[in-house]
């Protein structure tokens, strides 16, 4: 029989990596959508069926993981053999604004889904993988984070993470469930939310080369963090559920880099030279030198003439809006992940410049066809964010 498999924020981009993954493992996946006044599928379109087909391998419901009977519903009428739970107010800024609401979906969110599975006695059927997060360690104890590295939290998102992660292990002790946590560490992608730092920056940089934005405005560039590919830590968290006993892993690439670094190595990939000049709040990157050859080669030679006529009278395209700064601030993440590659055979196969390298891409294709719609006199959406 077809194994089983139920995530929640399925819609989100490690919820989409991973029912693909689990789809070519010959899954039946369930996922849990939101409702919302639009339709929010995007990153699943691909694998989306029309409902009316009788033999599906992807099967949404709707529901939020605020309502515990829709929770149990959805549990009882699945049976799932694995149940990921990575449905979350995922956003670390916008958790201060939302802390309450942050601790219901991300905190107790994670106990609705483990009481139901105890309620439902699906304790020894189930396994459940629970997105714990690199933000539990904030102003890091030790360099690199372990396993064993004590958590100081920085932010309602990491304090409503601090709970699911304890009682994720507690239901494992208290119950025996084979439950687990991902400890995992940043991880981006061509489909990563716009508003996280990667994706911002290299959709920026897409339309600041295009012409339609002249300036990135960022927070703090000197956050330190461990940037992986997301498909590599879906993977991960596959791994971890087909273990025999139920643990806690750090999910990592053991390299560190500063925001600063990754805005400079996006923009040398479309053959532009940064340098960052002034510091706090006063920092601004300017464009020291343009290779034509590789802007013409990713972008156009149009965009190349354009671009260059800017800068003669603004060389400035990053600049500092300390309205990103956060409260309290996590500066530094650096992941060890010994214990992954050694127990799970966990090996990430995409470096930064890899992962860079993707994210550009395909803003760029994006954008570009944003300028085209825009030249050819069609609306397109602004966005500043
Ligand atoms: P994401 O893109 O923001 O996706 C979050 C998903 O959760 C979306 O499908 C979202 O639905 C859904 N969701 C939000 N509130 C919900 C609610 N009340 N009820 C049900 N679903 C809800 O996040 P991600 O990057 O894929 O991350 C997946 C998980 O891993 C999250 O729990 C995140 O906190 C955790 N994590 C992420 C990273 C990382 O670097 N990406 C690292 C460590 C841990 P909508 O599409 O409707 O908004
Ligand atoms: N979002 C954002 N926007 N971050 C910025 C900006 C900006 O304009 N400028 C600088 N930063 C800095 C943030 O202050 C932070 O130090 C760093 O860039 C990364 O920010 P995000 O990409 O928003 O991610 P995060 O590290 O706060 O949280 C992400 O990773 C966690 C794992 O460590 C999220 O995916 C969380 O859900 C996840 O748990």
């Amino acid at each position: 029989m077809d194994k089983k498999a139920l995530i929640t924020g399925i819609t989100g981009q490690d919820g989409a990596y991973l029912a693909e993954f689990l789809i070519k493992k010959g899954y039946i996946v369930h996922g849990i959508k939101r409702r919302s006044s639009l339709l929010n599928t995007e990153r699943i379109d691909h694998l989306y069926q029309d409902p009316h087909i009788e033999k599906r391998n992807l099967i949404l419901h709707y529901g939020d993981l605020s309502d515990s009977m829709n929770i149990t519903r959805i549990i009882q009428e699945c049976r799932p053999d694995e149940i990921y739970n990575l449905g979350a107010m995922s956003h670390v800024k916008v958790s201060f604004d939302m802390p309450e609401y942050t601790a219901n979906t991300d905190g107790t969110g994670t106990l609705r889904i483990l009481e139901a599975i105890r309620l439902l006695n699906l304790k020894d059927q189930v396994r459940f993988y629970q997105a714990s997060t690199s933000e539990l360690y904030g102003l890091v104890r030790e360099v690199p984070q372990t396993e064993n590295t004590p958590f100081y939290p920085r932010s309602p998102y990491a304090c409503a993470k601090l709970y699911a992660y304890w009682i994720t292990v507690n239901y494992r002790e208290a119950y025996g469930l084979h439950a687990s946590n991902g400890i995992l560490f940043n991880h981006e992608s061509p489909i990563r939310g716009e508003t996280f730092v990667s994706r911002k920056i290299t959709r920026g940089l897409s339309r600041i080369v295009l012409g339609l934005q002249d300036t990135l405005y960022m927070g703090n560039l000197s956050a330190k963090r461990d940037w992986g590919h997301a498909k590599d830590y879906v993977r991960a968290m596959y791994l971890m559920l087909q273990q025999e006993t139920p643990d806690d892993y750090v999910i990592a690439t053991g390299v560190t880099t500063e925001v600063r670094e990754f805005i400079r190595k996006s923009f040398a990939f479309v053959g532009i030279e940064l340098e960052f000049k002034g510091d706090k709040e006063n920092e601004k990157g300017c464009v020291t030198s343009v290779n034509d050859k590789t802007f013409i080669d990713k972008v156009s030679r149009e965009h190349l003439d354009k671009f260059k006529h800017r800068l003669k009278t603004d060389p400035y395209v990053i600049k500092v809006d300390p309205g990103y700064f956060r409260p309290t601030e996590v500066e530094l993440l650096h992941g060890d992940p010994a214990k992954a590659n050694r127990v799970l055979g966990w090996i990430p196969e995409y470096d930064l410049d890899g992962l860079i390298e993707e994210m550009v891409d395909s803003d760029l294709v994006f954008m570009k066809k944003e300028d085209y719609l825009r030249n050819g006199g069609y609306k397109i959406n602004n966005y500043f964010e």
